[in-house]
């Protein structure tokens, strides 16, 4: 375990956090032909590869989650992706969940699946090249929601997940996300979110998962997107660190969180917030998808996606934000001073 647990703090190292770049392919799809590029394995081969060689991407990323098909595909030069990442001292991750699936009985309610097979699938993955996985399960909150059969299945999937990535060798994120979509408060949420992560790691502790191996990603404390009331800033950093607090075993390796759906800035801010309220039992990071590629995918998209220099400088750009939050060293003038046009 004791590599795993090297891992584990890798992944969370001072200044740096995680690039969430494993959309499967119909998430992949959604986003390139919202920016007007039409989805192939060729364009989203493109897409990543102007991600991952960003230059300097390992100044601000310790690691990059991929896509099945990512782990097997290459850069123009023909050099395996995950290769190119670890040449560059960026640790190759891979989602290994099939995806979130209707709960039966359950209405509105998923469960996340893909354990069958998945000590297989684990050895391939380490023979090509991943050092981690992730998994993301999801709780839909409002109208009785989340159940307590929806909350026990994720946590039970999640923990064999974990288990079954550290007897293979991968060290497991572990990313229960309550989603942000519904109108419930930041109370409801903080309530929801404190349940889902003692079950989880209740279900953690059955299966012998060892905490120092993995990382957390869960999402924030924050109201609903509909919610009739907003939340500042100091409002959802405190809310969040007090139900990680309550809730997070201080063996925990690090926290590296979602930002599921929140603007790229507010997404910045709110770590940056949290980080500044002192030092907690674990490092605080990003481990962001959406909130770190928006920007560039919109840069990226002008000319139908050949824009590579405009999509690097946009996501080298939140990457060095959010390497700054981290740090509790983001402000807001970073976000003015450093357009992002310029790759420092
Ligand atoms: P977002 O930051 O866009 O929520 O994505 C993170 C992620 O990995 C979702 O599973």
């Amino acid at each position: 375990m004791t590599n795993l647990r090297a891992t584990a703090s890798a992944m969370v190292a001072p200044g740096k956090g995680i690039l969430a770049a494993d959309e499967s392919v119909a998430t992949a799809s959604k986003r390139l032909d919202g920016a007007g590029i039409p989805s192939t394995a060729e364009s989203r081969r493109g897409y990543r590869e102007m991600l991952l060689t960003t230059p300097g991407l390992a100044n601000w990323v310790s690691g990059v989650i991929l896509f099945d098909e990512t782990l097997r595909q290459a850069t123009t030069d023909g050099v395996p992706f995950a290769d190119y990442l670890c040449d560059q001292g960026v640790l190759p991750g891979i989602k290994v969940d099939t995806g979130a699936k209707p709960l039966a009985g359950r209405p509105g309610e998923t469960v996340t699946e893909g354990l069958d097979g998945l000590r297989e699938r684990v050895a391939e993955y380490v023979g090509l090249g991943a050092t981690f996985a992730k998994w993301r399960a999801v709780i839909s909150v409002g109208d009785g929601r989340p159940s307590r059969a929806c909350v026990s299945a994720n946590a039970h999937a999640l923990a064999r997940y974990a288990a079954l990535c550290q007897e293979g060798g991968l060290v497991p994120i572990v990313e229960p996300e309550v989603l942000i979509e519904g109108e419930h408060t930041i109370e409801t949420c903080e309530a929801v979110t404190a349940a889902v992560l003692r079950a989880v790691f209740a279900e953690l502790a059955d299966h012998d998962v060892d905490l120092e191996a993995i990382v957390l990603k869960p999402s924030m404390v924050v109201p609903g997107k509909g919610a009739p009331q907003t939340a500042s800033v100091a409002e959802v950093a405190a809310a969040t660190i007090r139900t990680l607090r309550a809730s997070v075993p201080a063996a925990v390796a690090g926290v590296a969180f979602l930002s599921g759906g929140q603007s790229a800035e507010v997404a910045t801010a709110h770590l940056d917030a949290m980080n500044r309220l002192g030092p907690q039992p674990w490092p605080l990071t990003f481990s962001y998808g959406r909130a770190l590629q928006d920007p560039a995918l919109a840069a990226y998209a002008v000319d139908g996606g050949a824009t590579v220099e405009g999509g690097q400088a946009a996501l080298s750009h939140r990457a060095r934000c959010n390497s700054a939050a981290r740090a509790a060293a983001w402000t807001l003038e970073m976000e003015t001073l450093e357009p992002a046009g310029s790759v420092l």
